[in-house]
């Protein structure tokens, strides 16, 4: 239930509290509880008289986030913990009984593992710990290929949204330059002509400022890299905005934008997450601009 209102309320314009209402069919004030429920996870909602709801911003992490941004069969269902031995050991004690595409997540790892049996860092609110699920129909001695497909997944998808020159060092860990920032681990169980399931896992470091004495020469995460915290629950815009940066025509001159209220002049410093343009005005001040008629004076 928190998933859908959340994917009903819109970032920027406010959404009535009537239209949450008949949509998920419960009354305004079940829809003002389950409001207040998702501020107590660290969603930033404003609540207006009149002009309902409108959010604000999103916490670093959250699972009801993650459902409504994962839109393929891979995260079809996710299982989520916020401490758990391994995911690695729960996907494959069940993986008889999860279905193809089922995810584990967890916060927090108690007894992290590595490949190698070697042990993996694991502290809560930073980084990504998960096991896939997966029921392919192919060959025991094609599973190599899914180690393969996992990084380079892995790769593109954390290349996309961090903007980092992430490779891989074979087998599978995923390197900035020479410290790794994550790893893969692939498990697999088969028949003597099938492969039953493979459990693919995945750590990643994030949020991780202080890695262990004995890591620090050959470990990093992305906040480490690039001083940066990024959320782990992330729409893939990074590359999108980047992209859109390169080819822009508009930053760093000076403007001036005409909106439906008002004609303001300033430099364009930048684009948000958002999208929107930041404006720097004259006396100093940072204005987001979502749309307008925009003149280059200069
Ligand atoms: C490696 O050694 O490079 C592989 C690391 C794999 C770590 C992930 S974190 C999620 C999953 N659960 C575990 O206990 N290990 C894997």
């Amino acid at each position: 239930m928190s998933e859908q209102l959340l994917s009903l309320l819109k970032k920027g314009a406010f959404v009535s509290g009537g239209f949450l209402s008949s949509k998920l069919g419960i009354t305004r004030a079940g829809i003002w509880k389950k409001i207040h429920s998702l501020k107590e996870k660290g969603f930033k909602v404003e609540a207006s008289p009149g002009k309902g709801y409108r959010l604000i911003d999103t916490p670093e992490f959250s699972v009801e986030e993650l459902k409504t941004l994962i839109k393929g069969e891979i995260g079809r269902k996710i299982i989520y913990f916020d401490r758990i031995d391994s995911t690695n050991n729960y996907a494959m004690s069940y993986a008889n009984e999860l279905l193809h595409g089922e995810v584990i997540i967890a916060d927090a790892q108690m007894k992290g593992k590595g490949r190698l049996q070697r042990h993996w860092v694991s502290p809560p609110n930073s980084n990504i710990y998960m096991s896939i699920i997966l029921k392919p129909d192919i060959l025991p001695r094609e599973g190599t290929l899914l180690t393969l497909l996992s990084s380079v997944a892995s790769v593109n998808a954390l290349r996309r949204l961090t903007g980092i020159d992430i490779k891989i060092k074979w087998p599978n860990d995923l390197m900035i330059g020479s410290k790794k920032l994550g790893g893969i681990l692939l498990e697999t169980r088969s028949e003597p002509d099938r492969i039953l399931f493979a459990v693919a896992s995945i750590g990643v470091n994030v949020n991780m400022r202080r890695i262990p004495h004995e890591l620090k020469p050959i470990a990093t995460s992305t906040l480490i890299e690039t001083g940066k915290r990024f959320k782990r629950t992330r729409k893939g815009r990074q590359g999108l905005l980047k992209g859109w940066k390169g080819l822009s025509q508009t930053l760093g001159k000076e403007v001036a934008v005409k909106t439906e209220r008002e004609t303001i002049k300033g430099i364009a410093e930048d684009i948000d997450d958002e999208g929107r343009l930041i404006l720097k005005t004259p006396d100093g001040s940072i204005k987001n601009i979502s749309s307008g008629d925009l003149i280059h004076l200069r």
